[in-house]
């Protein structure tokens, strides 16, 4: 079996990996929207690890060991608003897709909120062209909720973002 843990993201080594995955300015939407410039750089993600308690955010990286080496595979966050929790930021290295991290990523961020968080329902919103991601969610149980038609414009596409919510 797969050793695979959600483990804090918390060093200048996350961060440079983190630069490294962001590859594209369209990748830097879907990822993250309009949160951070493209291209990523030191100060925004050091900026974003230094104010992710005050802004109640927890960010996570997800990690695979196999014989005492560890791959970092992910990056994900959870952003915490009164009763509502949510995840996002989720990225799987360009490399490493398609082998089961995101599906475990996202189930180890769920057990986690069951155990320290305790709410009751999780949300999350993608864009409604995101296939892999879409497929993922409903996959884990998540339903589309609502569609936010032209959230917003990219060179010449239009386009539309759904949210999705889990009942825990
Ligand atoms: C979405 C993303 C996180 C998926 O991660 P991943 O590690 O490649 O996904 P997994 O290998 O764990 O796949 C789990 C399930 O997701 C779905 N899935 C993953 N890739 C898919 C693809 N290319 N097409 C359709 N479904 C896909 C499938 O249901 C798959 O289960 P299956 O293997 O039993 O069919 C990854 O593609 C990614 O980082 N994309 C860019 C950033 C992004 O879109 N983030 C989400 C923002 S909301």
């Amino acid at each position: 079996m797969k050793n695979i843990q959600l483990q804090k993201f918390e060093s200048s080594t996350d961060i440079q990996r983190l630069i490294s995955w962001i590859d594209s300015e369209r990748l830097n939407i879907i990822w993250a929207s309009d949160k951070f410039s493209f291209p990523l750089d030191k100060n925004q993600l050091s900026d974003y690890l230094n104010n992710a308690d005050k802004n109640n955010i927890l960010l996570f990286k997800v990690t695979e060991i196999t014989n005492n080496k560890a791959t970092v595979a992910g990056h994900a966050e959870l952003d915490i608003f009164g009763n509502n929790i949510k995840i996002s930021r989720l990225l799987i290295d360009k490399t490493q897709r398609g082998k089961g991290y995101g599906e475990q990523m996202v189930k180890l961020l769920i057990k986690y909120i069951q155990e320290n968080i305790k709410h009751t329902s999780i949300f999350l919103t993608v864009f409604t062209f995101n296939k892999p991601a879409i497929t993922l969610y409903e996959k884990l149980g998540f339903v589309t909720t609502e569609i936010d038609p032209d959230f917003m414009r990219y060179e010449n596409e239009i386009w539309d973002r759904q949210k999705m919510i889990l009942k825990i």
